[in-house]
């Protein structure tokens, strides 16, 4: 908890309680708590006493497992595939506990998604880290006294963790690169500023994709060819961080003990893998190590404990999101509600029942982009048979749309007086041609549409320029105030469209 998602807390009705002193490495103090509405409790034996719902970021000790009592919930990470035991306790203390590993990677979710502000903290830090162990800048500058070549940066793996480090990288001035065996990140990490390596090993790559938006393992000859494109520009690279994970594995090892000792002397690596075993080769968990040829390999666990103000304002803001989930009237009530995905998926004890592992997602999580499937290369034949059926098709929805229009205006001609049916045909008309135009455009490009709508619906402003010359300066003064506001719409709205068209242009 923060004191700012302390706030927000109450408003959802809640009573907050903090531990004395539980802020303080974070950098909030307890008179900034209490300055928010908290109330300040002594010790962890009161705190589990008092709050029915207890919010904490490790997993609970034996000794905090103990203090649960029936009813209350403990929102946490606690890995529960591992930590079967503590989670048979939980259950045994009749408690509900929701693991905050479990939220699913749906995008409903993303504001709870503890994993990804840490791994986003993680690799923002990653840079910094190397930054403070490469002697030289990021960025190429040309000064009097002499020049200096931007630093290379190389960023193994682009999932949350790495494409931050790509932010990080390129922002402070580094020609950056960036290799992920899912090939659908190219396209992310290229709009970041970064280069995409590719290899020469095109089908394969495709499989790297795997559901969930997680990588599955690679081949034996993808891995190959993978390791020779990174032995190749090793010497190059002046920072590597690697990030390249392949969930319940441990860490592939691609950054190898030769491409290490090919690199320059003051290189450094941040292994980020290095809880799970690490990516490089020589990284050892939790240590700073320099190699005999001079190279840096950072293998420190704790990111972001290492920005720990910035991870307690996620991390709450993660945890305030959720309470939000499970307080739907804001009345400060619980409603754990085992139909929701989201709480469904991260409760992992409820009402004394283990809950792990939760079914099955109703919903596919959006990171689970299935690899396109390729469509069957037509026929010259069958491409014009194709367009064929689809222009009579087209067609023949056309001129049936036509009969039954005719039809009505005939119908309604036969009541109407001739005034009305003038209008009336052109109204029609122009429903006719704008929906047959409006449905003829790619979905993607309806945000110029309606910015170019929008300028040509200043049209309007005839209406001012006719009334401009009126002799009563009243009628002068509103239509000028027309004439200029509708400008602006009209030459904004085709700026805006220009700007927006340009996006899509490939250069
Ligand atoms: P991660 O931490 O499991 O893996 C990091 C990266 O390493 C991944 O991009 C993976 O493809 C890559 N990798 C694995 N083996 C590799 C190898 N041999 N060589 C190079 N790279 C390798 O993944 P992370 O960062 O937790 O998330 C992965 C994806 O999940 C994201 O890119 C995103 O698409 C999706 N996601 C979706 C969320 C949501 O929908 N709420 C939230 C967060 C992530």
């Amino acid at each position: 908890m923060t004191p700012e998602s302390a706030l927000q807390l109450q408003k959802l009705g809640h009573e907050c309680f903090i531990q004395s002193g539980a802020g303080l490495k974070a950098g909030f103090i307890d008179a900034a708590y209490e300055e928010a509405g908290v109330t300040v409790l002594p010790d962890e034996g009161a705190l589990f006493e008092t709050a029915d719902i207890i919010a904490k970021v490790r997993p609970p000790s034996e000794e905090e497992a103990k203090l649960l009592r029936k009813g209350q919930t403990l929102i946490s990470f606690f890995n529960p595939a591992g930590n079967t035991e503590l989670l048979e306790q939980c259950k045994e203390q009749g408690a509900t506990v929701m693991a905050m590993e479990m939220i699913p990677r749906i995008s409903r979710a993303q504001k709870m998604d503890a994993l990804s502000s840490m791994a986003n903290i993680a690799g923002y830090r990653a840079v910094i880290e190397a930054g403070n162990n490469y002697g030289r800048f990021f960025t190429g500058q040309i000064t009097a006294a002499g020049k200096v070549p931007p630093a290379k940066v190389l960023v193994v793996g682009a999932g949350v963790a790495g494409l931050a480090a790509i932010g990080a990288a390129t922002s402070l001035g580094a020609i950056t690169y960036a290799f992920d065996v899912r090939p659908e990140v190219a396209e992310q990490v290229e709009s970041m500023g970064a280069e995409f390596v590719y290899l020469d090993f095109e089908e394969e790559q495709q499989d790297g994709a795997a559901t969930g938006g997680y990588a599955s393992v690679s081949s034996p000859e993808f891995r190959e060819a993978q390791l020779a494109k990174f032995r190749e520009i090793a010497p190059e690279m002046d920072i590597v961080i690697t990030t390249a994970l392949i969930p319940n594995r441990e860490a592939p090892k691609l950054w190898l003990e030769d491409m290490i000792a090919s690199m320059k002397r003051g290189s450094v690596i941040v292994d980020l893998a290095a809880e799970r075993g690490g990516n490089a080769e020589g990284t050892v968990p939790d240590e700073k190590v320099v190699t005999d040829n001079g190279v840096t390999i950072i293998g420190y666990t704790d990111f972001p404990s290492r920005m720990a103000t910035q991870a307690s304002s996620l991390y709450a803001t993660n945890i305030r999101h959720l309470m939000t989930d499970l307080t739907p009237e804001k009345d400060g009530v619980v409603d754990h509600d085992m139909d929701d995905d989201v709480i469904r998926s991260a409760t992992v004890t409820h009402e004394g029942e283990v809950t792990f592992p939760p079914p099955p997602l109703k919903v596919a999580a959006i990171a689970a982009q299935k690899p396109k499937e390729k469509a069957k290369e037509q026929t010259p034949e069958e491409k014009r048979a194709a367009e064929v059926a689809a222009f009579k098709k087209q067609t023949r929805t056309q001129v049936g749309l036509l009969g039954i229009m005719a039809i009505l205006i005939l119908g309604v001609g036969l009541i109407a007086p001739a005034s009305f049916m003038q209008h009336f045909i052109v109204f029609v008309l122009s429903v006719f041609v704008g929906f047959q135009v409006i449905w003829g455009v790619a979905h993607s490009l309806h945000t110029p549409l309606m910015a170019v709508t929008n300028a040509i619906s200043s049209i309007i402003i005839l209406g001012a320029l006719m009334q401009i010359g009126s002799g009563n300066w009243i009628v002068i003064i509103l239509a000028a105030l027309s004439v200029f506001m509708a400008g602006i719409n009209i030459f904004g709205g085709f700026l805006v469209t220009r700007r927006m068209l340009a996006m899509f242009q490939k250069s």
